[in-house]
C-alpha cells in the first residue's frame, strides 16, 4: 500500500457549527494523519482559483460565495492510500446519497454546505496542496 498525500478543506458549514474536531476526529479514526493545518478566511479570488475546474458550471457562483462566507480549515492529511481512504470516509457529495457513519451523512446539510472537500486524484492532490501550503508548512 503506498503512503498517500491529499487535501482536505473544513468548510463554513462546518466552521459556523465549531464541529472542526468532530471532523477531524472522524478522518484520523480513518487512519489518516494532519501534518498541515490552518483556519483561514479565503477571498473570492483564492475561491475562484482553487474551483476553477467547476467555472462553467451553474453552480459556481453559489459555491464560491458559500465557501467565502465564513472561515475554513486547509488540511493535508497522510496515510496509506490516503485519497481514496479520505473520499470514502467523506462519502458522497450529496449528502442524500452519503453511506451511513461517513462525514457527510452525519454532518453535511446539503450538497453545498457539504462540511467537506477531499481532492479526487493524485493530480488534484498534489495542486490542491500547493494551492495553499509550502513545503515548509507540511510536516509529515
Ligand atoms: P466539493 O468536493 O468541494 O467540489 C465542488 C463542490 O461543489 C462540491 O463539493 C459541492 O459542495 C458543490 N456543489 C454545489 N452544487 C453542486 C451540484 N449540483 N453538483 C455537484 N457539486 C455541487
Amino acid at each position: 500500500m503506498a503512503i498517500e498525500r491529499t487535501f482536505s478543506i473544513i468548510k463554513p458549514d462546518a466552521t459556523r457549527r465549531n464541529i472542526t474536531g468532530k471532523i477531524t476526529d472522524k478522518l484520523e479514526a480513518a487512519g489518516l494523519r494532519v501534518i498541515a493545518s490552518k483556519r483561514i478566511h479565503m477571498t473570492r479570488d483564492q475561491a475562484e482559483g482553487f474551483y476553477a475546474v467547476h467555472k462553467e458550471r451553474p453552480f459556481f457562483n453559489d459555491l464560491v460565495t458559500f465557501m467565502i462566507s465564513g472561515p475554513v480549515v486547509v488540511q493535508v492529511l497522510e496515510g496509506e492510500n490516503a485519497i481514496s481512504q479520505n473520499r470514502e470516509v467523506m462519502g458522497a457529495t450529496n449528502p442524500a446519497d452519503a453511506a451511513p457513519g461517513t462525514i457527510r451523512a452525519e454532518f453535511a446539510e446539503s450538497i453545498e454546505a457539504n462540511s467537506v472537500h477531499g481532492s479526487d486524484g493524485p493530480d488534484t492532490a498534489k495542486t490542491e496542496i500547493a494551492f495553499f501550503f509550502s513545503d515548509g508548512e507540511i510536516v509529515g
